[in-house]
């Protein structure tokens, strides 16, 4: 079973970590290594079974491959899962190290950095065990990565915009974003200097109160945010809200996610999306921002180069939106600009001329 869904995904390696001085239980999944060595977030999460955390890590990693392709990064895509052993369990310093000393033993090959659950002290703690993981302030660098990926999910949003045949400006834009955690706070952030009108929901009342407080913006009700009429939709929340059962009610002409894996069924959806005349401008094209902020510092870019990249999400982005008369979907062919890249870099390995990290 296990093993025919590695093949199937193609993915390299899949380490399970236990560590018995904590008890911490991970899953490290390296999906691919054409590019280079593989950056991608750890995930603390209470997963109801060993089968939901492989599943949502494999999945996760898969990803990150398409991301960092996309990105143009000299990188693989690898993910990791640490299995919270309750919803309510605290990230400690004993278990991040324990973490940090399994992200070691892979010397490199896989480079850890923040996802949903793990925060700046989190990866310095890690650091305090490898060299081997970016995004932390003050043993590992980076920081926080959110106001990278913000500024690439708005040069996403750009493109959608011009796709839809409008002026790539936000200027009296209405964008709609669901959560207002690290990533949408700082959508929020940069769509109002930049002239936007902004709709919010968001789960957290004190999150929601500081933002309505800080930014002219109206709220609406949870169960509202997806459906409400909006030129932009962008969902900052989690994965998999945009599905068969509310396709047919958005109310957006553009689907901008900085969620990953926002779509419940990736093409399948994608198509209905564009049958509906919804431009979708795929998750994982739009927020690669952080990634390129973490890796790019990893493999010694310059400021310049890392902010020369996340502008460079606009272009790819519309020549994706342009190109999706010939896969039939935004999805499919956001996956063939990053397998294309991939392939290129196979040529290029065998040919001695690829520059991995
Ligand atoms: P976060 O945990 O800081 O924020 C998520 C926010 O969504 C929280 O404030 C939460 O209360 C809110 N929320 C949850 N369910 C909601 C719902 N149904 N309606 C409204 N609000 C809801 O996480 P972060 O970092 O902002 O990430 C958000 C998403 O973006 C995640 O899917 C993450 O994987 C993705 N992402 C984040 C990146 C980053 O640099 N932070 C990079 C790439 C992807």
């Amino acid at each position: 079973m296990v093993f025919e869904k590695l093949q199937d995904m193609g993915h390299e390696n899949v380490v399970f970590c236990h560590d018995r001085e904590t008890g911490l239980r991970a899953i490290i999944a390296v999906h691919d290594t054409t590019l280079g060595s593989a950056l991608g977030g750890t995930r603390r999460w209470f997963y109801e079974n060993d089968q939901a955390a492989l599943t949502d890590v494999l999945r996760l990693s898969q990803a990150m491959t398409w991301k960092a392709a996309a990105a143009d990064l000299p990188m693989g895509g690898a993910k990791s899962v640490i299995m919270r052993s309750s919803r309510d369990e605290q990230p400690t310093e004993a278990l991040a190290r324990a973490m940090g000393r399994m992200v070691d033993r892979l010397n490199g090959l896989y480079i850890a950095a923040e996802d949903v659950g793990v925060n700046t002290q989190f990866i310095d703690w890690m650091a305090q065990e490898t060299s081997h993981v970016m995004g932390g302030e003050t043993v590992s660098r980076g920081g926080d990565p959110a106001p990278y990926t913000a500024r690439g999910v708005v040069n996403g949003i750009k493109a959608g915009l011009q796709a839809a045949g409008k002026p790539g400006s936000l200027e009296g834009v209405r964008i709609a974003i669901q959560g207002l955690g690290a990533l949408g706070y700082n959508v929020l952030k940069i769509a109002k200097a930049e002239g936007a009108d902004v709709v919010a929901a968001e789960m957290n009342t004190d999150r929601l109160q500081k933002a309505a407080g800080e930014f002219k913006i109206e709220t609406v009700r949870l169960d509202e945010i997806l459906t409400v009429e909006c030129d932009v939709l962008c969902p900052c929340a989690l994965g998999a809200v945009i599905n068969s059962d509310n396709i047919s009610s958005l109310r957006c002409k553009v689907l901008s996610s900085g969620a990953n894996n926002v779509l419940a069924n990736g093409a399948a959806d994608a198509k209905a999306l564009r049958e509906r005349g919804v431009i979708y401008c795929p998750d994982f094209v739009v927020n690669g921002g952080g990634l390129i902020r973490l890796a790019g510092l990893y493999v010694g870019w310059s400021e310049d180069k890392i902010n020369s990249q996340i502008r460079n999400i606009e272009p790819v982005t519309l020549a994706i939106l342009n190109d999706t008369d010939k896969h039939g979907d935004a999805h499919t062919a956001a996956i063939a600009y990053a397998e294309e890249r991939i392939r290129a870099g196979k040529g290029a390995k065998k040919s001695g001329n690829l520059q991995t990290a």
